[in-house]
């Protein structure tokens, strides 16, 4: 038998010859940690279906955004936990909220960290809705872009380096970008969450989050699944209206969303999502023993920045870092 004189096998013989050819590489300045804040003084609340993955009041958020940093993470994003909620989400924009306190007090006690503040208001409101719900249920788009121009505004104010807004109202980072503008935050950046699809894999998050919505779903306003395309004219209505940087979420089941964009939009920078649901899939089966979490994790990981990713939003940002070695 002849054999071609080109052998792909060659390549793959050690570690270091594979390591030499690959094409993908996961950078760290690349990952960015969730943290959940809650209200109260050293709660540390495991989230069950996240392992590992806990509600922190400021004192020991500001303590795991250290742990993170030490680890050569360099970003992190800001999810909210309100005492009280209401049916206009005000903590969301309260100069004295959990948010806007956490934002203040990590920046400021890690001032090199990048802080992501998330701009939605379905943590703060009583409906758990990203808009105002009118009285037959209706999300009302025009009216939530006035609250997400506020909360904005105050997120800027305490120092975040950049605001992502994740509701998916139409013409929300216009409004934002406008709302900065004016207030000379026009130095603050806009990563918006531009194909964010209705998702069963956000489960664990609105655990976290305290976030379901009371009634229906969110599928008025968030991406069908079954739309690829679509998501070009998200992102590019996004680019119109000023975002730095998009993104795609969830990650895992969207990769060929990811490419598209990537090829689509070459230019700008592109976040993925790697959601709580993709997280809690990788622990439970690797709890029960099924799967090897490391392994499947770098898999993971490594698919998306393969897909197109520049920059991977991920609950494995810590254990990533360990691996990479800061
Ligand atoms: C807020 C928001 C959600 C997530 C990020 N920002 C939840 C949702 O849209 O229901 C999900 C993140 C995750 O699942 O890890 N709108």
């Amino acid at each position: 038998m002849k054999f071609p004189i080109t052998r792909p096998r060659r390549l793959r013989k050690t570690q270091a010859i594979r390591d030499l050819v690959r094409e993908t590489a996961i950078n760290i300045d690349q990952l960015i940690y969730p943290i959940f804040v809650c209200e109260g003084e050293d709660v540390k609340n495991p989230i069950p279906s996240m392992p590992e993955i806990y509600q922190l009041s400021i004192d020991n958020a500001i303590k795991e955004a250290k742990e993170a940093y030490e680890l050569g993470i360099k970003s992190v994003i800001l999810f909210g936990i309100p005492n009280k909620k209401d049916d206009v989400g005000s903590q969301a924009y309260d100069e004295n909220g959990i948010i806007a306190n956490a934002i203040d007090s990590i920046k400021s006690a890690i001032p090199d960290l990048i802080v992501v503040a998330d701009a939605c208001l379905c943590e703060y409101t009583s409906h758990g809705h990203c808009g105002i719900v009118d009285k037959n249920g209706q999300i009302l788009n025009d009216p939530t872009l006035e609250l997400l121009k506020k909360e904005a505004y105050v997120y800027a104010k305490m120092g975040a380096d950049i605001i992502a807004p994740s509701g998916m109202m139409d013409g929300m980072v216009k409004a934002i970008r406008e709302s900065l503008d004016e207030n000379n935050f026009s130095d603050v950046a806009i990563m918006s969450y531009s194909a964010k699809y209705s998702s069963s894999f956000y489960g664990p998050f609105r655990d976290a989050a305290q976030s379901a919505p009371a009634f229906g779903d969110r599928k008025t306003y968030q991406m069908d699944f079954r739309k690829a395309k679509e998501a070009i004219k998200e992102v590019l209505l996004d680019i119109e209206e000023g975002a730095d940087i998009v993104m795609v979420k969830p990650a895992l089941a969207y990769l060929d969303v990811i490419k598209t964009i990537k090829d689509e939009f070459p230019y700008i920078p592109l976040a993925a999502y790697n959601v709580s649901g993709e997280y809690s899939m990788v622990k439970a089966a690797a709890n029960l023993g099924w799967i090897d979490e490391k392994a499947a994790m770098l898999e993971i990981i490594t698919a998306i920045k393969r897909a197109g990713a520049d920059i991977i939003i991920t609950y494995f940002a810590k254990e990533m870092a360990k691996i990479l070695g800061g």
